[in-house]
């Protein structure tokens, strides 16, 4: 007997976006209801761990042309213009939204909110909360939609596919995590909020949860992906655990060091120096390590991020968190010694295709937050603007599918719409992949090896630096782990918080996407934002343009300069790593 539950919206993800959807659909209107589904507790979301803040423009020195101008350029010129105009727009209501349901935002001594620098970013602009920005803003959305009786939560369900019929979205199947029991949800929108898919990477500052799971749920129900080959690396991690250190700590007046003691980022970005682009500092960092200029430690190279000129009282008023972390996992007091950091995987700024109200091409399946590309980020998103853009986007998806929901509600007469859809066989087939697992004896692959494998193919092949011949093999090596994915054996045969089990469901989700990652990286025969091809070192913006796109700028002109509309058809020649260095 299948359990079976029926809301007007399912919302998959219970971070910053998923909570910001479910509380603005709430808003729309007091009939709905809304079921929020999460693989864990809300407030262990992903959104939890941002730390620097969140971009809007508040401050009477900034404007939304700026805003949008900065982040057109930090994409690389593959943001979509409209999609950003709204953004910047939208973003900072969302953020005095916020402020009145009482998160805690950092103030100036008169009060008003603080800003601080972030990467990219041409003035002042990051909002920020110390550096807990994710924790408090997560904590302050959790908080205000329990107000809405409306939002009913399930906390540690897992989703693990969604269902079609008529050619429209009618609901998911879902696993308690407690129980691994199996249900239909019946919904007649379904907003996929799930984030990244950062896991699929050896060393990456993502939590464990971040395996695209929506992004593959998504796919297999026909939706295209996009810009999947634009996967971000901040420049800042820990060594080993790959646990982010802010880039709020360079915001604040942090250096990155070499060996030698040098500021070497004078090489790469002399005007932007540390603030520069996250793409362009990662590329920097491997390229000193390559140079001999990196240390040697025992979880591989690293250089070093100083931050002892700032003193105790910055660092701990403005980035406590940073010393906590140091001092917990690499045994370093910022305070009196630099940090070891390293280049790490952080964000996927491809996604589900969207529209600007979260809409996908399939009616009734709507996404938001980082598993969706709207495409504000193009081929490198700006620090600070994602939190930002979970807010704007969260809330607009969650009031098209209100909606969108109301509507088919009106038609259908019930909630959840249209019971023809056949949940016993959706339920059925997931049943059947979960029983392979769990009843498979004797079964050759191990799990945790498979896994291991992809990240670090992925790590290797479809990293920082990629060039045709190891995504070839890249794609390829996926492709086998994907026929191997069916032997694997799982020992834990129990039916309560079987963690196992997900991770088998996981890594089928992350192989689909890393297929895509890769696949696109190889299709992409040029170098722009994140997406680094050694064989093809320089930016292409001849094959991109239409006939009235862009105007000749002579050889050497720095292109992220231009204004939008702008595009050179001459590739820069001032080239170092296919970054153009910045110059104001
Ligand atoms: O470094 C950071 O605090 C990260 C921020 C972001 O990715 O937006």
């Amino acid at each position: 007997m299948v359990e079976k539950f029926s809301h007007d919206i399912a919302i998959v993800g219970a971070g910053a976006a998923g909570l910001r959807a479910a509380i603005a659909a709430a808003t729309f209107s007091d009939k709905l209801s809304i079921g929020l589904l999460s693989k864990v507790y809300p407030m262990r979301s992903h959104t939890v761990s941002a730390e620097g803040g969140t971009a809007a423009v508040l401050k009477d020195y900034d404007s939304t042309d700026l805003h949008a101008l900065d982040t057109i350029k930090g994409s690389d010129y593959l943001a979509d213009q409209d999609a950003v105009e709204l953004f910047v727009r939208e973003a900072p209501s969302e953020v005095i939204q916020l402020e009145h349901w009482g998160c805690p935002w950092s103030r100036e001594e008169d009060g008003k909110l603080a800003a601080r620098a972030f990467g990219g970013m041409s003035v002042k602009r990051t909002l920020f909360a110390a550096d807990k920005t994710g924790f408090h803003l997560l904590h302050t959305l959790l908080q205000h939609s329990l107000k809405y009786p409306g939002i009913v939560r399930y906390d540690e369900w897992f989703v693990l596919s969604l269902a079609v019929e008529d050619g429209a979205v009618r609901g998911l199947v879902a696993l308690d995590l407690r129980t691994s029991e199996l249900a239909f949800v019946s919904a007649s929108a379904v907003i996929v909020a799930t984030g990244g898919a950062g896991r699929m990477y050896q060393f990456t500052t993502n939590g464990v949860i971040k395996t695209g799971d929506g992004m593959a749920i998504s796919y297999r129900a026909g939706v295209p992906l996009k810009d999947m080959e634009f996967i971000q690396f901040h420049p800042t991690a820990l060594p080993g655990t790959g646990i982010l250190i802010t880039e709020a700590s360079r915001g604040e007046g942090g250096y990155l060091k070499n060996k030698d003691g040098e500021r070497f980022l004078s090489r790469y970005t002399p005007e932007k120096m540390e603030l520069g682009p996250r793409d362009i500092l990662s590329r920097a960092l491997v390229q000193e390590i390559r140079e001999g200029r990196g240390f040697e430690g025992p979880f591989g190279a690293y250089l070093l991020l100083d931050l002892r000129h700032l003193g105790e009282k910055v660092i701990d008023s403005k980035l406590p968190f940073v010393r906590e972390l140091a001092l917990n996992y690499a045994k370093i007091d910022p305070v009196k010694e630099p940090i070891p950091v390293r280049p790490a995987q952080h964000y996927t700024m491809g996604g589900i295709h969207t529209d600007v109200n979260g809409r996908t091409p399939l009616p009734g399946l709507y996404s938001c937050g980082e598993a969706a590309c709207v495409t504000i980020n193009g081929a490198n998103r700006l620090g600070s603007n994602s939190l930002s853009e979970c807010l704007v986007f969260g809330r607009r998806a969650g009031q098209d599918a209100a909606s969108f929901a109301l509507s088919r509600r009106e038609r259908d007469h019930n909630p959840g719409g249209d019971r023809s859809v056949s949940s016993v066989q959706y339920v059925s087939l997931a049943e059947e992949k979960m029983n392979r697992l769990l009843k498979k004896e004797g079964g050759q692959e191990r799990l945790a090896e498979m896994r291991e494998g992809l990240q670090s193919l992925m790590e290797t092949k479809v990293g920082i630096f990629r060039e045709e011949k190891g995504l070839r093999e890249a794609l390829r090596e996926i492709r086998e782990l994907k026929g191997r994915l069916p032997s694997a054996k799982v020992d834990d045969r129990g039916r309560t918080f079987n963690m196992e089990m997900v991770h088998a469901f996981e890594l089928d989700f992350m192989l689909d996407v890393a297929e895509s990652v890769a696949y696109s990286a190889l299709m992409r025969q040029e170098s722009r934002g994140a997406h680094f091809r050694t064989d093809f070192p320089k930016r292409d913006d001849k094959s991109l343009e239409g006939p009235d796109k862009g105007q000749e700028v002579p050889p050497g002109t720095d292109t992220r300069e231009l204004l939008p509309g702008v595009r050179s058809k001459v590739p820069s020649e001032d080239v170092r790593l296919g970054c153009t260095q910045l110059r104001e």
